[in-house]
């Protein structure tokens, strides 16, 4: 295979330095663009080529394709769906204008190359399960509109600039590395993988379950939990999609199977052997019952399934990082 220089964006955060990691092994030159808001440095992989900088800066972009750059992935993005009612202005200056500042970059410099980490947010409340590609895109949240913001502009510049593009609409990312290569912990996680695995190494004292009286089977809301190494092997298949095929994509990557908060809550319990002291309180607004993705596009398109993505591999890779 061809060695590329590949830019990564949000390189040192959760999601993103996973797949740096994947990619170097697989022998590309790798640059990370990261201003270590919420990143790591302990994520950074000793081979690859860290900026320190941010998407919003023109003068930080262009230290980052000094060299020819083939590919980009974007990751770096604020991703609370709850702040981004708030501070709508905060996530429009990072994840649409930073976006638009890198993508014009990226056509200065002749790079056509695009994997974007979209979101399950774009869809919004579901109308039907599995949710499919061709699900309406009504985002609930200003965070999920970022992104559907962002999908739209990339429809534009690939017809008006050439630029080819890979969205990949992630439904609830979780997991660490089942080959122990990423071990930075997130900073004041949101997502419930991670809370739970605080309470069962005692970070937390407790936690609470956000409703009990759904139409599920045990009252609580069900998601469709998708490994990251899962995610990242999704990432490489779609850049050698672009590379090959000149062509867009718009994928959701998930497992089409959903658990529940209790479900998860026991399999953390019986991973790490510890209790997971919970109460249960009212529901969080705007949360559906249940989300579950069809995954059958990414398969027919980049032959992609998840490998990773049971619970019990799930909260094992958890448990190396949480206690090692
Ligand atoms: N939950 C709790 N207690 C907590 C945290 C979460 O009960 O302390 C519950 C939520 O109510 C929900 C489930 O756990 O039922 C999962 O919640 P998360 O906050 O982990 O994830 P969401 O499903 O709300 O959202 C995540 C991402 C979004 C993305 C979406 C796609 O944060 O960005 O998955 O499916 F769009």
């Amino acid at each position: 295979m061809k060695k590329l220089n590949i830019l990564v964006t949000g390189g040192a955060g959760y999601i993103g330095s996973h797949i740096c990691h994947d990619l170097i092994e697989l022998g590309h030159n790798v640059i990370i663009l990261d201003n270590l808001s919420t990143g790591l440095e302990e994520n950074l992989h000793p081979d690859s080529v860290f900026i320190q900088g941010d998407v919003r800066s023109k003068f930080d972009l262009s230290k980052a394709f000094d060299k020819k750059v083939d590919v980009v992935f974007h990751f770096a993005a604020w991703k609370a769906a709850g702040e981004s009612m708030f501070e709508p202005f905060k996530y429009f200056e990072n994840n649409i204008f930073g976006t638009m500042n890198l993508l014009e970059e990226m056509i200065l410099n002749n790079c056509k190359n695009f994997v974007f980490s979209s979101s399950a947010a774009v869809y919004g409340s579901p109308e039907y399960l599995p949710i499919d590609e061709k699900h309406p895109k009504k985002p609930l949240n200003y965070y999920g509109y970022t992104k559907l913001a962002i999908e739209d502009n990339l429809e534009w510049m690939s017809s008006l600039k050439g630029i080819n593009y890979a969205a990949l609409r992630y439904f609830n990312a979780t997991g660490y590395d089942v080959k122990g290569r990423v071990t930075g912990k997130e900073k004041n996680p949101a997502n419930l993988s991670p809370i739970v695995m605080e309470v069962a190494v005692g970070v937390r004292e407790g936690m609470q379950v956000f409703g009990d009286d759904y139409d599920t089977k045990d009252g609580t809301c069900f998601r469709d939990y998708i490994h990251v190494n899962d995610l990242a092997s999704a990432h490489i298949l779609a850049m050698n999609y672009l590379l090959e095929k000149k062509s867009n994509l718009g994928v959701n990557l998930g497992t089409g199977t959903g658990w529940t908060v209790l479900d998860v809550i026991k399999e953390v319990e019986k991973v790490t052997g510890r209790n997971v002291k919970f109460d249960v309180v009212g529901r969080r607004e705007g949360d559906p019952a249940g989300l579950i993705a069809s995954a059958n596009l990414a398969y027919e398109k980049l032959g992609w399934s998840a490998k990773h993505s049971d619970l019990n591999t799930i909260f094992s890779s958890m448990k190396g990082v949480y206690l090692p």
